[in-house]
């Protein structure tokens, strides 16, 4: 795409969290709809741009909105563009994405650092595929980017968890009798992403790190009602957090 540019991480920017590409040192931005591996995204707080840079002296592929199996219903809507991550050579992902919290020492605007996930949705992006496709799943959040991105954080000064993320597929949030299922299954955080990304990374050969922004508490827990809007106003207010994490752990990649 850029003569001898190779990125080193993909960067996958969850709802709200676009702004993260003022920190990036861009080198090309190409909109999704010119990339034809390259979903077109509907959800607003999604922008569909791929940028090509650097953060420090890290090489990086971001992408600037993903796009969710609730969509379209298609469960593989992302594989073409991790495919294409993969193929211009990122040797990680990082993941990043707006969850509900399970977790009352969790609140709106915390931050939690992805150590494992559960596919509550009964569909896996890898049906339909032949090759590789018994995914070895352990380890899939890698332990040593795992470390570095909780160390990176304190070193930054910012509190983050680290918990398990549960996909739910969405576009209706869950009722409080899924969240307190998911609580009794082991979640600490739900969202309607990032899973599905993970097994495709894992298939393609990729290592994965993910950070979850926590932008309400999980339904039934936080007495509220939930709604898009809100995701959107904590991640803005929290955007300046997860970007100063981001950064640091891409200038230290
Ligand atoms: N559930 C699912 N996805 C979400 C939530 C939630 O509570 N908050 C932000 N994304």
């Amino acid at each position: 795409m850029i003569d001898g540019f190779k990125p080193k991480v993909a960067v996958v920017l969850g709802t709200g969290l676009g702004e993260f590409v003022a920190e990036v040192k861009t080198l090309k931005v190409v909109p999704y709809s010119e990339l034809p591996d390259f979903p077109q995204t509907s959800v607003q707080g999604h922008a569909g741009n791929l940028l090509l840079g650097h953060v420090g002296p890290t090489p990086v592929a971001v992408m600037q909105g993903r796009a969710h199996y609730y969509e379209n219903g298609k469960v593989d809507v992302m594989a073409g563009a991790i495919r294409a991550l993969a193929a211009m050579g990122c040797e990680t992902v990082l993941q990043t994405n707006a969850a509900g919290s399970l977790r009352m020492d969790m609140p709106p605007g915390s931050l939690m650092a992805i150590s494992d996930h559960i596919n509550f949705t009964g569909v896996n992006p890898l049906f339909g595929t032949v090759r590789g496709r018994f995914v070895d799943m352990i380890g899939a959040y890698d332990p040593e980017l795992l470390k570095k991105l909780l160390a990176v954080a304190k070193d930054e000064d910012v509190p983050c968890h680290e918990g398990v993320y549960i996909w739910f597929s969405g576009p209706s949030f869950e009722t409080p009798a899924e969240i307190r299922a998911a609580r009794v299954l082991g979640a600490d955080a739900v969202g309607m992403s990032t899973a599905p990304e993970t097994i495709l990374a894992r298939h393609a050969g990729m290592k994965v790190v993910g950070l979850s922004l926590m932008t309400n508490y999980a339904a039934g827990l936080g007495g509220d009602t939930l709604g898009h809007e809100q995701t959107l106003a904590v991640a803005s207010e929290a955007s300046g957090r997860v970007c100063r994490v981001l950064r640091a752990f891409l200038e230290r990649y």
